[in-house]
């Protein structure tokens, strides 16, 4: 099957106008022979689930420099890549990266599978990672979808059905219009669209390579694709953390269980998360007694609930807590705080308290 004119000008555009990112290997350097090494298509994919493109960059350039194949973030301490993976979010797919390094290492002899199928039978491997992972490193034509993808195809067709129901009719048509020749860059054109010309607000059709064939252009409504199901609004949960400093200007910290929210991250000690305010987010709750100052309380938004943190500060001598009394805790120095595995909400608790926590050492 040839490409249909739509995916010709698509590719004809991503020749020119393409982003230069850290992963990619662009069309020019492509049509001399030059492969997308599929251990930096697959490690890009991970840190681009949920995160955006400018976040990603610095991560993925640091992570390739210390860990350059697949066989050594296999063997990378675990401590290691939760620390180099704090800020990102979504610490789930930092354990679920290790885990399919280690998979691919040791159990496919380095090489990443080349299918959609058995890419998907890898740790943190879902629909849309293996749909990209297989068109861009090894030129498979499968239909990507991601949430720029969405914006494109809903405008293309404009699709009347809301999201995320819409979801199987827009596989389908990105399915149809997806070429047998360069999927891979398709794919990334298609996102590359979505992100600097079809833009959630005022897109500028006007640029666009596909405008002669979409639906909404010249409409006045090209922001209302695509429609989505309304969203139930995002319920509170309350807690409280307590950052303790040593006269040094040491912080208390200790490790969060290895499984579940946030888990094997590091945090200053703190309450529960509940959706209740009952009375145990109060200075009460704290780990050890101290001088509790409540300095205020910062809000941090998760998937599922946005959390208001209440947080206390207090002077303590290095010597007083064995921490909160199961002796997991430690004090770490103010210098080597920002190398800590700190996901940003504790990141943002300690700034509460101890404002200037984080500001880089001055050399004279
Ligand atoms: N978002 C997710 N994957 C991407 C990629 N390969 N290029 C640009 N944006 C992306």
């Amino acid at each position: 099957m040839t490409a249909t004119p739509s995916a010709e000008r698509l590719l004809s555009w991503y020749d020119r106008h393409h982003r230069d990112l850290p992963w990619r290997v662009s069309p020019s350097m492509a049509a001399r022979g030059a492969r997308a090494d599929p251990y930096r298509v697959w490690l890009s994919e991970v840190m681009l689930q949920q995160t955006t493109v400018q976040a990603v960059k610095r991560y993925f350039i640091a992570f390739t420099t210390r860990w350059p194949t697949v066989f050594d973030l296999a063997r990378a301490e675990s401590e290691e890549v939760m620390k180099a993976w704090a800020g990102l979010g979504y610490y789930a797919r930092a354990r679920n990266l290790k885990k399919c390094a280690e998979a691919v290492a040791f159990e496919h002899g380095g090489v990443f599978p080349d299918t959609e199928t058995a890419l998907k039978a890898l740790p943190g491997i879902g629909d849309y990672t293996a749909a990209a992972i297989a068109a861009i490193a090894f030129d498979r034509q499968s239909a990507v979808l991601d949430g720029n993808v969405e914006r494109v195809i809903a405008r293309l067709h404009a699709v009347e059905t809301p999201l995320p129901a819409a979801k199987p009719a827009m596989r389908a048509l990105v399915a149809a219009m997806t070429p047998a020749s360069r999927p891979g860059d398709f794919a990334q054109a298609m996102m590359d669209l979505g992100a600097t010309i079809c833009t959630p607000r005022r897109p500028a059709c006007a640029l666009c390579p596909l405008n002669t064939d979409c639906r909404v252009s010249g409409r006045q409504d090209p922001e209302l694709f695509p429609r989505k199901a309304e969203k139930k609004a995002r319920p509170v949960r309350l807690g409280a953390a307590f950052v303790a400093e040593t006269a040094e200007g040491a912080i208390y910290l200790r490790k969060r269980r290895a499984s579940g929210l946030l888990g094997g991250m590091t945090e200053v000690p703190g309450t529960g998360w509940t959706a209740r305010q009952d009375g145990e987010t109060g200075a009460e709750a704290a780990p050890f007694p101290a001088a509790w100052r409540a300095c205020g309380v910062i809000t941090h938004v998760f998937t599922h609930f946005e959390l208001r943190l209440s947080v206390y500060h207090a002077r303590a001598p290095q010597a007083a807590p064995d921490g909160d009394g199961d002796g997991d805790g430690w004090w770490q120095p103010r210098e080597t705080l920002s190398g800590e595995a700190l996901p940003t909400v504790m990141k943002k608790a300690i700034r509460q308290a101890v404002p200037e926590a984080f500001v880089k050492a001055r050399f004279p």
